[in-house]
């Protein structure tokens, strides 16, 4: 496994690789890898010949509010992981590397993002999609694979490759779970245990909205309010927003048909978590 820190090693590499006939899977990070990542990882694994993850902390995607210094970081856990899972490269550059000169042109999200997370976060999918149309003309993909613990990033970023004419393939991979069904996050570790326990009610919410959908329910309020009142019966946390929407457009629904995104975000003391499941009907 080579590790690379700048661009044009990076595209040297990949110029090789593409001259020899070679699929390039890949998968962008920002680091601080768990198993949600390595779910990424091992789907990339089995689908190309050549693995290139790439961790880089976007400085672009921070809100002012948002504490970049504070983003964990470990880079060599992330490397021991990495080698385990048969990377051939890993991508690490720097800020400065990245964002070397002040930029003559940025990339702007306008459908998908003013719902959900990306009301409450302005610019921050505009930071997403700049990061990203910089790494494919790095990494130059066959396919890149994102999870959809972050499906309204999937949403986006499928916009991005379509607008752009991007020759990537976008794979979505299913968000992979504690046994209890607390979606994993690097977030995790700041609930309290109590918190922690009471996480798992988030999945359950979520699995309770997609029983009654399967049933026929297709009042959007109505589901809503079921799933409000679960998560306020079962956890102190208090809810962001819990929103249906059709998937992947995220155009706002009355009468749930079709393909859906039921998603929530909830604040713990510390924390706050978001899960998301789509139900096509
Ligand atoms: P990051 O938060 O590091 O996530 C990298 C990828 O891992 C994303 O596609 C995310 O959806 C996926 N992921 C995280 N937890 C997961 C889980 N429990 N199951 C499945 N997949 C999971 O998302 C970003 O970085 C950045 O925005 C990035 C795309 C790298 C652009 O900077």
């Amino acid at each position: 496994m080579k590790v690379f820190t700048t661009i044009a090693e990076m595209q040297r590499e990949i110029l090789t690789e593409k001259q020899k006939g070679k699929t390039i899977g890949f998968v962008p990070t920002m680091g601080f890898l768990h198993e949600g990542h390595i779910g990424l990882l091992k789907k990339a694994r089995q689908e190309n010949d050549i693995l290139v993850l790439s961790i880089f902390v976007n400085p672009l995607q921070f809100g002012p509010s948002e504490d970049l210094d504070a983003y964990p970081r470990d880079f060599e856990k992330d490397r021991q992981i990495a080698i385990q899972e048969k990377t051939d490269y890993i991508f690490f550059p720097s800020v400065d590397e990245m964002y070397s000169t002040s930029p003559s042109v940025g990339v702007i999200a306008k459908e998908r993002v003013n719902v959900l997370c990306g009301k409450s976060r302005p610019g921050h999918f505009d930071g997403v999609v700049t990061v990203l149309t910089k790494l494919f003309n790095i990494i130059q993909p066959t396919r890149v694979y994102f999870g959809l613990k972050d499906a309204q990033q999937v949403a986006v970023v499928d916009g991005l490759i379509k607008d752009f004419h991007f020759p990537v393939q976008l794979k979505a991979i299913e968000t992979v779970r504690e046994s209890d069904g607390l979606a994993k996050s690097s977030r995790n570790v700041n609930l309290t245990p109590e918190e922690r326990r009471q996480a798992a009610e988030l999945y359950r919410a979520l699995e309770l909205g997609r029983s009654l959908i399967k049933k026929g329910e297709t009042d959007r309020l109505k589901l809503i309010q079921t799933i409000e009142s679960h998560l306020k019966k079962t956890t102190e946390s208090t809810v962001d927003y819990i929103e249906l929407y059709t998937y992947p457009d995220l155009k706002p629904i009355e009468e749930i048909k079709g393909k859906v995104i039921l998603a929530l975000a909830v604040k713990f003391s510390k924390v706050r978590l978001i899960d998301n499941i789509i139900v096509d009907i």
